[in-house]
């Protein structure tokens, strides 16, 4: 099986539709979203409207924008920005898309016996992955769920990165360049981030995803470029934080 992983995509309509045209001529059987489909941007529904008619089957879960948008959290430990364009988004999506959203599962999921998904980390989706201290916390409660398993894609971040578990510790790599490719190897254990497709962190504005094989047990990380000027503009005409604009031009 082959999985297209995607995760933050954040209400950018440009880094997703350039992520699916890049694609469009890629083998894959499934798409997986690690969760923010909405916040910090201005095009919630017609990105929510994209994922829901994918021609492809689908899987997600919730992100932590995603929960505040549905008002399933007040959203207290936000910026203001980061609330600011949630609430901007929950007052503007369709009942379809906000129907959606609060249908989204709390992660960790298992997916086809084969992986775990989440969008913080597997203890807390609202966690953040940084450092090989947070990764061995997650290693060690990933065995307790899914012993057989030895993969978790995760997000939230929003930096392509890979920690994997291996005898002698823990080894922490974050993902540069356009594209990567990363065989898995058995013994190890790992804990994947795609990157973010609507706003990466990386200091590269480039949307990332990640193709996965599980037969071949292969990720592949790409990066596409995509009309970030544009998001922006769209941004401030809605009247949201410049900031959330210019950070895209950056990749902050
Ligand atoms: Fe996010």
């Amino acid at each position: 099986m082959r999985y297209l992983i995607i995760s933050d995509l954040h209400s950018n309509d440009e880094a997703l539709s350039a992520v699916l045209s890049r694609v469009k001529r890629k083998r894959f059987d499934k798409v997986i979203c690690l969760g923010d489909f909405v916040g910090y941007a201005a095009d919630p529904n017609k990105v929510l409207d994209k994922f829901r008619t994918l021609p492809k089957p689908s899987i997600a879960i919730r992100g932590n924008h995603d929960k505040v948008v549905a008002g399933v959290d007040p959203g207290e430990m936000f910026n203001p920005p980061a609330l600011l364009a949630a609430r901007w988004t929950a007052e503007r999506l369709s009942r379809e898309n906000l129907d959606f959203l609060r249908r989204q599962p709390l992660g960790p999921m298992l997916v086809d016996d084969a992986f775990v998904v989440c969008h913080g980390s597997p203890l807390d989706e609202d966690a953040y992955i940084f450092s090989d201290f947070d990764a061995s916390m997650n290693f060690v409660h990933l065995n307790r769920l899914a012993s057989a398993v030895d993969i978790c894609f995760f997000g939230h971040s929003h930096i392509p990165s890979v920690f994997t578990l291996q005898p002698d510790g823990i080894d922490v790599e974050a993902i540069r360049g356009s594209r990567n490719k990363l065989v898995l190897e058995k013994g190890k254990r790992y804990l994947i981030n795609p990157g973010s497709v609507g706003q990466p962190r990386d200091r590269n504005p480039r949307a990332s995803y990640a193709l996965y094989d599980s037969l071949e047990r292969v990720v592949y990380f790409d990066r596409v470029p995509y009309d970030a000027r544009a998001t922006r503009t769209k941004i401030i005409r809605a009247g949201l934080p410049a900031m959330l604009g210019d950070r895209l031009l950056i990749g902050l």
